[in-house]
């Protein structure tokens, strides 16, 4: 597959649609039925393409096109946390990377892009209607790009899935949880980490962070850092200027990053 076979169309508030470039009607929500090659076969890329009362840009279908306009099921992690993660954990090219839950490879697509098509990630998700989603979000990042990690996706809980996770590989360079209740996987998954490897996890309450940190060291890790990320975004100021835009200063998660030293 080529990254002609999905087109990102943007509106000026923002707003993206992903659509697969298919010569055939499709119903594309917030868009109505269209014929994707049909409406967008004169339109390069950085071209504008009306469709009923909306004016679109057509961009091509990089990372955050392609996380903005992604199918959405479970919450998911987006580029303030996923980039932090990626730093931390020091992620790059021939990496093994396990992750659970997959939710709806919010995450997952940005472990993707960086481990690229040397990497191995192995995913887990006990729910199939996450995986449905994700494992769908992830075949559009393939098809875009042209390339990804060797991937392995996993049915079941983290816990119960030690044994399949470890013939994919006997050990990680970094294991990153996102789930309601971590110690237990903590406690399951930290023999797979490789010396100097890292684990992390995403808790969007405190009490999650406290637990998560005292499973780290009943696990016999090193809790690296812990805490919360801001994001303050500024704006033109209308009788010019600079300063923070108005808006919710909002709360995603707190995140904890533990090595195996
Ligand atoms: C908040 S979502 C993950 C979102 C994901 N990080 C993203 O960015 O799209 C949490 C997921 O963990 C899954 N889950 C819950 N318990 C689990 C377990 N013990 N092992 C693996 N996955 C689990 C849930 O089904 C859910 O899909």
């Amino acid at each position: 597959m080529t990254s002609e076979e999905w087109a990102v169309l943007v509106e000026d508030n923002g707003k993206t649609y992903v659509v697969e470039l298919t010569n055939q009607s499709q119903k594309v929500k917030g868009l109505g039925v269209i014929n994707p090659v049909e409406t967008l076969q004169n339109v390069p890329l950085g071209g504008r393409v009306e469709i009923g009362q909306k004016e679109l840009l057509r961009l091509p279908p990089r990372l955050p096109e392609l996380s903005k306009g992604m199918m959405r099921r479970a919450q998911t992690i987006g580029s303030k946390d996923a980039g932090f993660f990626l730093a931390r954990l020091g992620l790059g090219p021939n990496d093994k990377v396990l992750e659970a839950g997959i939710g709806s490879a919010g995450l997952s697509m940005y472990i993707q892009r960086v481990i690229g098509k040397s990497g191995t990630h192995i995913t887990v998700e006990p729910r199939a209607e996450h995986a449905e989603v994700a494992l769908e979000n992830l075949r559009r990042t393939t098809a875009s790009w042209g390339e990804s990690p060797t991937h392995h996706h996993i049915e079941g809980t983290i816990e119960e899935s030690i044994q399949a996770i470890a013939e994919f590989s006997d050990g990680y360079d970094a294991i990153i949880l996102d789930l309601p209740d971590h110690p237990p996987a903590i406690e399951a998954c930290s023999q797979l980490l490789l010396p100097g490897a890292r684990l992390a996890c995403y808790c969007p309450v405190s009490s999650q962070l406290e637990r998560s940190w005292e499973a780290c060291e009943a696990a016999g890790l090193t809790v690296e850092w812990a805490g919360e990320l801001m994001e303050r975004e500024w704006g033109r100021a209308s009788k010019g200027g600079m300063r923070p835009v108005n808006g919710p200063f909002g709360h995603t998660a707190f995140l904890l990053v533990a090595q195996r030293q």
